[in-house]
């Protein structure tokens, strides 16, 4: 056993735990935050997916040794005081979830992604989704929320609307 310092959702945890324990069951065990789930357990699923200084990880396969001193968000994290995120209220605006077992996963890979680029095509979501599965199979309801945050995004932003995405076709049109 060893004792860790963790900051999660931008809070500080004092943990005494086996320097191999995975970082979901830390989460889920001895923080209480059971957002993460535990799907397959060697990192292929996804439904563990938290994001370690801003980067999507599978955190059944992360050792909590490992962690060192980078900043977890877990799905219990990603909202602000202000509200939802867009993508979270994309998820809920386009009905995603089915059984609901992979969401939260599936959330963090999303949101990661929008951080990095904020109008994805329909490649670049198939290409970060990879690695989250959904056995319900709602995929095409995942990529659509992710355009739909894009967009949402810009719209707050005061940008224009992009050309190859609208909620009410759901289709990408492509235009040069
Ligand atoms: Fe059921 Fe994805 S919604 S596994």
């Amino acid at each position: 056993m060893a004792n860790f310092t963790l900051t999660v959702n931008n809070q500080e945890y004092q943990t005494d735990v086996d320097p191999e324990m995975p970082l979901m069951w830390v989460l889920r065990d001895k923080l209480g935050l059971v957002g993460t789930r535990y799907g397959c357990g060697i990192g292929l699923c996804g439904a563990c997916t938290v994001h370690l200084d801003s980067t999507p990880v599978k955190s059944c396969m992360l050792r909590i040794s490992d962690v060192q001193d980078a900043a977890v968000t877990t799905i219990e994290g990603l909202a602000s005081d202000t509200g939802l995120q867009a993508v979270q209220q994309a998820w809920i605006d386009q009905d995603v979830a089915q059984c609901g077992y992979c969401q939260a996963g599936q959330i963090m890979s999303a949101a990661a992604l929008l951080a990095s680029t904020p109008d994805p095509t329909d490649e670049d979501i198939d290409a970060a989704m990879a690695g989250n599965y959904c056995r319900c199979g709602t995929y095409v309801r995942i990529r659509a929320a992710i355009h739909a945050a894009a967009a949402d995004t810009r719209k707050a932003n005061g940008q224009n609307e992009v050309s190859w995405w609208t909620p009410e076709k759901n289709t990408v049109e492509v235009s040069s």
